[in-house]
C-alpha cells in the first residue's frame, strides 16, 4: 500500500506511539485486502464500548492509548445506563469499570454519545468516506444515506479515527458495490415484517449484496430495523432497494434469484410468554418512542418493558419520556438489551428487532421471540 510521506512517519513513530499503533493496524488490514491507499473519512464510529464486551484487557488497551481523534468520533451503547444503571440492577462493580471507560473515551476526544444510530444526530451525506463499526448504522449508511463504509471492529475503528484515514477497499469501492443476488417478495409488510424479513434472508446470503425487489416502500425506521437484522443474522454491510438505495439503479439486475412469500416471513413469529419486553435495536427514534407512548396511552405495564434510545434523542423528546414511563415502562439510555448485563436476569425477551432476536441468546443466554410493536405492547399490559 502506497503511504504518503507523512502517513510514512506515523509509521516510523515520529507522531507518537498511539499513532503508531493505529497506523500499524491500518496498514495490516490495508495489506490484507489488497488496498493501495488510505482515503481520509470524515468521521468514525467506535464499538468496544461496553464493559461487558472488552473486560479488563479491553480497557487496559485502550487506557494505553494517547492523543485525541481526527474526526467527529462517537461510541456504540455502553453497558449500562450512565444515570439509571442501579434502576435497571447493574452491579457497583460493572458500572465501576464500565465508567472507567468512558473516561479513557472521552479524553481522546470521542463523543460519549453511546449509540447504535449516529445517523439521527449526524448524519453522512452521498458518497463520505466513514469508519464506522455498529453492523446496523453500517448497513443504514451504505444502503440508505448511500455513504461508504466497511464494517468495521471497534480496534480498526478506533485506528482510522486516530488517524483520519482508513484504507481503501471493499466497500469504498464502486465496483464492490452491485448487487450479487436479486430477493423478490410478494407481500406487503409492516413494521416488525421488515425485521423479519431481514432475519430470514440474512441468514441465506451471509455477506453477499442483496437487491430487494418490494411491493412498498418501508420507511427509514423500517429500513434501519431491516438492515440491522440482516446484519445480525448474516453479514449484510449493503443492501439495495429500488427506490431507495441511491445507487441502486446504476447496476444490473443478478442473476440468481431468490422468492419469498408472506408465509417464509411470518413463520419466525412465536407466542411464548416472556419475562422482559424491550424495544430500541437499533435504538429508537423520536417517531418511534411517539409510537409507543402512544400505544400505551391510559395502560400500565405487567411485564417489566424497556425502550432504548441514545440520550440526545430522550432529551429532545422529554415530554414523549414521561408519557411512555407513566406506564410503568423504563425509557433507558447509552445502552441496550444486548450490550447490557441486566438482560441476563431475565428466561425470555420478546422484541420487535430481527436483530436482537439473532443476538440475545448468542451474547446473553436468554430466549427471544419476536412480534410486532402492537403486539409486544399488548403482552407487556396484559
Ligand atoms: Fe444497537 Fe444494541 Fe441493537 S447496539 S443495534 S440496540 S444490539
Amino acid at each position: 500500500m502506497h503511504l504518503t510521506k507523512e502517513e510514512e512517519a506515523i509509521y516510523d513513530g515520529e507522531f507518537g506511539a498511539t499513532r503508531q499503533k493505529a497506523m500499524e493496524i491500518l496498514v495490516a488490514l490495508g495489506d490484507i485486502y489488497g488496498a493501495d491507499r488510505l482515503i481520509a473519512i470524515k468521521s468514525a464510529q467506535v464499538s468496544g464500548a461496553s464493559y461487558k464486551t472488552i473486560g479488563d484487557a479491553g480497557l487496559e488497551w485502550i487506557s494505553s492509548l494517547e492523543g485525541k481523534v481526527k474526526v467527529s468520533t462517537i461510541l456504540n451503547p455502553i453497558g449500562m445506563d450512565r444515570e439509571k444503571w442501579r434502576e435497571i440492577g447493574v452491579s457497583e462493580g460493572f458500572a465501576a469499570r464500565q465508567k472507567e471507560i468512558l473516561r479513557v473515551y472521552e479524553r481522546l476526544g470521542i463523543s460519549l454519545e453511546c449509540t447504535c444510530t449516529p445517523y439521527y444526530t449526524n448524519s453522512p451525506a452521498l458518497n463520505d468516506h466513514l469508519a464506522w463499526a455498529e453492523s446496523s448504522a453500517v448497513a443504514y449508511a451504505n444502503s440508505v444515506l448511500g455513504a461508504r463504509t466497511n464494517r468495521e471492529g471497534g480496534p480498526s475503528a478506533l485506528a482510522a479515527a486516530l488517524i483520519g484515514k482508513t484504507p481503501c477497499y471493499g466497500l469504498h469501492l464502486d465496483k464492490n458495490r452491485a448487487p450479487e443476488v436479486l430477493v423478490r417478495v410478494n407481500a406487503e409488510l409492516h413494521d416488525v415484517d421488515y425485521g423479519a424479513l431481514g432475519y430470514v434472508v440474512g441468514k441465506s446470503v451471509g455477506d453477499r449484496i442483496p437487491l430487494f425487489e418490494l411491493s412498498s416502500i418501508p420507511s427509514k425506521d423500517e429500513l434501519k430495523a431491516f438492515g440491522a437484522a440482516l446484519g445480525a443474522s448474516g453479514a449484510v454491510a449493503l443492501y439495495h432497494v429500488k427506490g431507495v438505495t441511491p445507487e441502486s439503479s446504476n447496476f444490473d439486475a443478478p442473476t440468481e434469484r431468490i422468492s419469498l412469500d408472506l408465509e417464509d416471513i411470518k413463520k419466525i413469529y412465536d407466542d411464548n410468554t416472556p419475562d422482559l419486553i424491550a424495544f430500541g435495536c437499533p435504538h429508537c427514534s423520536g417517531a418511534e418512542l411517539r409510537k409507543i407512548a402512544d400505544l400505551l396511552e391510559g395502560k400500565k405495564v405487567c411485564i417489566e418493558l424497556w425502550v432504548c434510545t441514545s440520550r440526545r434523542i430522550m432529551e429532545q423528546h422529554e415530554d414523549v419520556v414521561k408519557l411512555i414511563e407513566k406506564s410503568g415502562a423504563k425509557v433507558i439510555c447509552d445502552t441496550c438489551m444486548v450490550v447490557s448485563p441486566a438482560t441476563e436476569k431475565f428466561e425470555r425477551v420478546m422484541v420487535n428487532s430481527g436483530k436482537a432476536l439473532q443476538y440475545l441468546p448468542n451474547l446473553c443466554g436468554v430466549d427471544a421471540v419476536l412480534g410486532s410493536t402492537e403486539d409486544c405492547i399488548k403482552t407487556a399490559c396484559g
